[in-house]
């Protein structure tokens, strides 16, 4: 799989970077525990120009799961993905320091198939409800982009396991995908990613078709994971619509998640909800290899005095804690 997938990538993509001879494990110091760092690789196929990873983890662990990992099997190895039939293969040895991992581990199980959120997005966010309710950290749990529910099934898990009650959780999706896009959205990465038609870029809430699930997805996984109805708000529509209203009726935020992919979907929920976010809580931007999501989170912390730090969870995932 390795080989065949470097040499399509090869193919086409000639002038991304070579990849560096793999380092030779048996000389690598260990003391114990194998130490594997993985050489910068190229993106896989299918995907375009620039979606070159480096996948510049150190990986620490015993051994098999990492050595395991095919050299230009790219995506895994700078994103680990838990879904990724080579990281399910070895799932046994995968181990990157989360606190509770195996609890975590068995959450991130429980969502297969319903998310597209990588093993240290979904491990990170386990453990930031963990931390809001082991410490007090109140207020609502809430993502914008719920998808097939993924993630809120996570902060569901989590909640309960370590909670002594359930909190709300809201869930923001049109349930039919995202709008178009607008022109702070558009690069070549872009282009490249989602091929729309330029009747398709105008910024109208009308879906382009990528992304799509409907809610039921995201019902029938929190009924599995047996999460009070009551204690869920589904905000179904555009944001655009649905944020602005419930605004008015979500007081504190303890988690805010926000995987819109887009510009619009990242300074509407900004300008109405970042302030409900209370100090020492989580704000998780999921969309930083999007330009849309990069532009609209810096010009809001730009007319806020200043970017605050973003903690690198994976290739895509920041985050930053409210200051107290
Ligand atoms: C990448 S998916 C979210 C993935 C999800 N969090 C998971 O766990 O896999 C992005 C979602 O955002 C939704 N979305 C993006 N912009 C939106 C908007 N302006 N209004 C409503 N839904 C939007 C899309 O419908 C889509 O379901």
């Amino acid at each position: 799989m390795s080989d065949q997938s470097t040499d399509k990538a090869a193919d086409s993509n000639a002038d991304a970077p070579v990849a560096a001879p793999a380092p030779n494990l048996s000389e690598l110091p260990t003391g114990g525990v194998p130490l594997f760092a993985m050489p910068p690789v190229r993106a896989p196929e299918g995907f375009p120009p620039g979606f070159e990873y480096l996948a510049s983890e150190i990986h620490t662990g015993p051994g098999p799961a990492l050595r395991l990992m095919p050299q230009g099997y790219a995506f895994p190895a700078s994103a680990i993905h838990p879904f990724d039939p080579v990281v399910l293969a070895n799932r046994a040895y995968l181990t990157r320091g989360y606190f509770d991992e195996h609890i975590v581990q068995g959450f991130i199980d429980r969502v297969y198939g319903h998310t597209l959120v990588t093993y240290d997005g979904l491990a990170e966010l386990s453990n930031q409800v963990r931390f809001c309710e082991m410490e007090g950290i109140e207020g609502d749990y809430v993502e914008l982009g719920a998808y097939k529910g993924g993630c809120i099934g996570i902060m569901a898990m989590s909640n309960l396991h370590y909670g002594k009650k359930p909190r709300m959780i809201h869930a923001f999706d049109s349930f039919e995908g995202l709008p178009q896009p607008v022109a702070q959205d558009i690069d070549a990465n872009f282009n490249a990613m989602f091929k729309l038609t330029d009747e398709q870029k105008q910024g109208k809430l009308e879906t382009i078709n990528a992304v799509a699930a409907g809610e039921q997805y995201l019902l029938e996984l929190m009924r599995k994971i047996e999460y009070p109805a009551d204690k869920l708000r589904i905000h179904k529509g555009w944001f655009q619509d649905t944020v602005p209203v419930a605004a008015q009726e979500i007081e504190k935020i303890a988690v805010l998640r926000l995987d819109g992919d887009l510009y619009e979907s990242y300074v509407v929920p900004l300008a109405h909800l970042y302030d409900k976010v209370v100090p020492g809580g989580f704000i998780i931007i999921d969309d930083w290899i999007f330009k849309g999501c990069r532009d609209a989170v810096t010009e809001f912390f730009a007319q806020r005095g200043g970017m605050p730090y973003l903690h690198r969870v994976d290739i895509t995932v920041r985050v930053i804690r409210k200051p107290f």
